[in-house]
């Protein structure tokens, strides 16, 4: 059987310590696909020339271009991964989509505005074409087992939903994500929030807010609440909780104890073996990658499906279009924008210089 001809958009630099400037995600993508039969890497483009160049060397790849458009005409890839910052993973996807690709495996936050989350995922649904974001966390284990214990009734019936990490738009798209997966991918009905932008922060150069408080219900009735107050508080104290009926479980409480549960009228937490596994990994995009080429091959949808992300995209834009009306905003969400980078542009936001 022919191999799947694998391209990459957007090889970044590798550097010795990676931050929100570049952590170089082509590379790890390319460790996850140079590990499977089933693909071959064929092309990569950069618009820096010495980035494609150097990732070509490492990664044996055998063409580089500069213009990942000529890229798609001239290889015809089954599959391309995007690795670029968010603001242009919206015209690659639809490039691609036009180029006839059969899947695309992008980086997340889907896209900076909530339009083009959305139009992404149409082209795609419209050419037939496997769009999956990476949140890879998804395939973590102790997550996987919190699902599992749920699944099997330990806390009795899902109640509420909780989260807690840095701020809603870069590691949120990970972590609310984690709670549409709790959830059966249930969409949200409506969500109330503020947020707090004092100081700049730009992740991979797009606004994130300092603090949020967001309580969302999902259209099965669970609520989800997502809490920021700054590095030295934590008012969730795990990055997710899952309340039920009749107990708690609770996900990355610390590095030592990444899952435990507690069960209804207990006082006693129980630490939970999560195999050895934590919320960061090991292994966990080499395993999504696996998972994406093996949905594509047997006609299966993926878990990172773009319509999965679109639940939590909603929430997230949501919540700052929440914060901009100071009023609930019911789903489906009627913007096009990004709400928090409207308010700095506008002037109603102004943050102070960032570190
Ligand atoms: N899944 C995760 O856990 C995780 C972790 C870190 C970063 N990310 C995401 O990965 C994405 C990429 O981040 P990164 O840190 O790897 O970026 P990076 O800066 O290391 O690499 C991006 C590369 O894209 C190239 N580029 C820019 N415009 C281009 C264009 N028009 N055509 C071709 N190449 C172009 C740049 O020259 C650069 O080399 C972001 O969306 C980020 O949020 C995900």
């Amino acid at each position: 059987m022919d191999k799947l001809r694998v391209a990459i958009i957007g090889t970044g630099k590798k550097k010795e310590r990676p931050d929100q400037f570049g952590f170089a995600m082509a590379y790890r993508h390319a460790d996850a696909y140079r590990l499977l039969d089933a693909c071959e890497m064929v092309a990569c483009a950069d618009i820096v020339a010495e980035n494609a160049r150097a990732f070509a060397d490492t990664c044996d790849v055998a063409h580089t271009y500069s213009d990942y458009r000529e890229m798609l005409e001239r290889e015809k890839p089954d599959i391309v991964s995007i690795c670029t910052w968010p603001h242009i993973h919206e015209p690659m996807v639809l490039d691609a989509c036009r180029a006839g690709v059969k899947a695309i495996h992008c980086e997340k936050p889907m896209s900076d505005t909530w339009g083009g989350a959305k139009r992404m995922a149409a082209a795609a649904k419209e050419a037939g074409v496997q769009l999956t974001f990476n949140h890879q966390r998804r395939y973590g284990m102790p997550f996987v087992l919190a699902k599992k214990l749920l699944d099997e009734g330990a806390v009795g019936e899902l109640v509420r939903l909780e989260c807690e990490c840095r701020n809603l738009y870069d590691t949120g798209t990970h972590f609310i994500d984690m709670l549409s997966l709790f959830n059966g991918e249930r969409p949200a009905k409506w969500v109330l929030a503020q947020i707090d932008y004092r100081t700049e922060d730009r992740v991979f150069g797009i606004h994130c807010d300092n603090n949020h408080v967001v309580l969302t219900e999902y259209e099965n009735g669970v609520f989800g609440l997502m809490l920021y107050a700054g590095r030295d508080k934590a008012p969730v104290g795990c990055v997710s909780r899952l309340i039920g009926t009749d107990g708690v479980i609770e996900v990355g409480m610390s590095a030592e104890v990444p899952l435990r549960c507690r069960l209804a009228g207990g006082k006693e937490w129980r630490a939970l073996d999560a195999g050895g596994g934590g919320i960061h990994g090991p292994n966990l995009i080499n395993i999504a990658i696996a998972d994406v080429v093996a949905c594509l091959q047997e006609g299966r949808r993926c878990q990172l499906d773009a319509s999965n992300a679109l639940i939590a995209t909603e929430i997230i834009f949501g919540a700052y279009e929440s914060s901009r009306r100071r009023a609930r905003v019911d789903f489906p969400l009627d913007i096009e924008d990004n709400p928090l980078m409207a308010m700095v542009a506008s002037g109603d936001l102004r943050p102070a210089p960032g570190g």
